[in-house]
């Protein structure tokens, strides 16, 4: 199996932890499936919230109503992919640039369910370049202190979030407290997300692998 058919075989076993109410709804190529999945059950949902424009645009385009997180309340379950997950289902996302609104989205809910292919298993974060939204102004001071953090930061250039900001993603960091790490670039001021899942990680990691489903 190719990588993409394995992302589809996690997103199909994820769509067993559907069971009605409103579903929150991740980003990138893996949750594409997950959606594509969603839309023949969407008759056991209430909805949606979605945590980027480019989710809510094809969930709209299979009918699956998409609904405000401010009138969801509390969700049972997000479902969403990740850039690296640890076995302790610490995760870095944001490869796609939409990791503030997942974190929010994975924030509000009870049970976070991760999916993914299984080359996203890694024993130390850090190797995918590490993403993190900042606000335009503050580009070179969060930059200048994310070397000291021992990363090399990269304007991602021609890109900009669904929230209006840019990102740096953060090369050659070896994460090996990832909650520590979270804290400390989350406190650089101009941050708005950095991509690291820890303080929130994921509850289940659902990997395709080519001997079938792995669960962590
Ligand atoms: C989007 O910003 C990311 O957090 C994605 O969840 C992550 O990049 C995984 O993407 P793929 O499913 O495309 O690998």
């Amino acid at each position: 199996m190719n990588q993409d058919e394995l992302k589809r075989v996690a997103a199909e076993a994820a769509i067993d932890y559907v069971d009605g109410g409103i579903i929150g709804v991740g980003t990138g190529s893996t949750i594409n499936h997950f959606i594509d999945l969603l839309a023949k059950v969407k008759h056991k949902i209430d909805g949606a919230v979605s945590s980027s424009e480019a989710s809510t645009e094809r969930m709209r385009t299979h009918g699956i109503p998409i609904i405000d997180l401010n009138a969801a309340g509390e969700l049972d379950l997000y479902v969403d992919g990740a850039d690296e997950s640890t076995k302790n289902l610490h995760l870095i996302k944001g490869g796609g640039g939409a990791l503030t609104r997942e974190k929010i989205v994975a924030g509000a809910s009870r049970k976070f369910v991760c999916i993914a292919d299984v080359s996203k298993l890694v024993s130390v974060l850090g190797e995918f370049p590490l993403p993190i939204e900042v606000i335009p102004m503050a580009r070179s001071h969060v930059a200048r202190q994310l070397v000291k953090l021992g990363g090399t930061p990269v304007w991602r250039e021609n890109f900009t979030t669904d929230n209006g900001n840019i990102i740096l993603d953060a090369h050659n960091m070896r994460i090996l407290e990832p909650r520590k790490m979270e804290q400390e670039i989350n406190n650089i001021a101009g941050v708005v997300t950095t991509g690291i899942f820890a303080i929130r990680p994921a509850d289940v990691l659902i990997l395709g692998t080519e001997e079938g489903i792995k669960t962590l």
